[in-house]
């Protein structure tokens, strides 16, 4: 193994990781299909597409509890914890990398290390996604699949109404953020070897 490549990924974070990946392109390929359907033309025929859309949902969110659990009890938690102060000023530096100092072969303001694996960028996004929309996501597809625990008004809105609206949208901002995720893994010391460390769990360092 030589000196620039870092060991980030334990073993647990991949499986999960791949799982988690699994889950959601079943679930976005279920939705979409459950979403538009069509007795007519079905992409997936609707009942197998409410079947696979209620196993892969309660997978996602039994390898989410893994997910926290790791977290909150190995060291890959600390990766999570935003510092605050100087924050905001990290985010523009990182956000100027992106959209300038990479096209001028400028080094990455914060390289991935033990210490700090994602950048200001990525543990924003992670934190977001991780902390905030999959658990509403989760939360919402579990009260669908109960409908009988959702009260019938909140606030002078169907409740039913309400919990489908969280449930989309948060599907749908995290369909989004698959792809610029993946487009974002493209940036590494080259356009695969961050995928080869979801595999293996060594980072390349730029
Ligand atoms: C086919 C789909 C996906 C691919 C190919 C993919 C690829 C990757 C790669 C290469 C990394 C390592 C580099 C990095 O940390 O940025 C990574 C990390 C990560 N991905 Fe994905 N990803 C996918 C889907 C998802 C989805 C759906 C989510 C969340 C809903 C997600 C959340 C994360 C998180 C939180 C990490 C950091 C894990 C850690 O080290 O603690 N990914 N992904």
């Amino acid at each position: 193994m030589t000196e620039e490549k870092i060991y980030l990924y334990p073993i647990w974070i991949r499986l999960w990781h791949a799982l988690n990946a699994l889950c959601c392109l079943v679930l976005i390929a279920t939705g979409i299909s459950m979403q538009f359907s069509n007795p007519a033309v079905s992409l997936i025929r609707f009942d197998l597409a409410v079947s696979l859309h209620n196993i892969f949902g309660i997978l996602l969110v039994v390898n989410y509890l893994i997910f926290f659990l790791g977290n909150l009890f190995t060291w890959n938690g600390k990766h999570y914890k935003i510092s605050f102060p100087g924050f905001y000023q990290r985010l523009m530096s990182q956000f100027r990398y992106y959209t300038r100092g990479i096209f001028k072969g400028e080094h990455p303001p914060f390289p991935s290390n033990k210490e700090l694996k994602f950048n200001p960028l990525q543990q924003f996004s992670y934190v977001m996604v991780m902390y905030i929309l999959v658990p509403i996501m989760a939360v919402s597809g579990l009260g669908l699949m109960y409908p009988d625990v959702i009260p019938i008004q909140i606030i002078g809105i169907s409740g039913l109404h309400l919990t489908d609206l969280f449930h989309i949208i948060s599907g749908f901002i995290i369909s989004l953020f698959m792809f610029v995720h993946i487009y974002f893994c493209t940036i590494g010391k080259t356009p695969t070897s961050n995928f080869k460390s979801m595999i293996d769990g060594y980072h390349e360092a730029h």
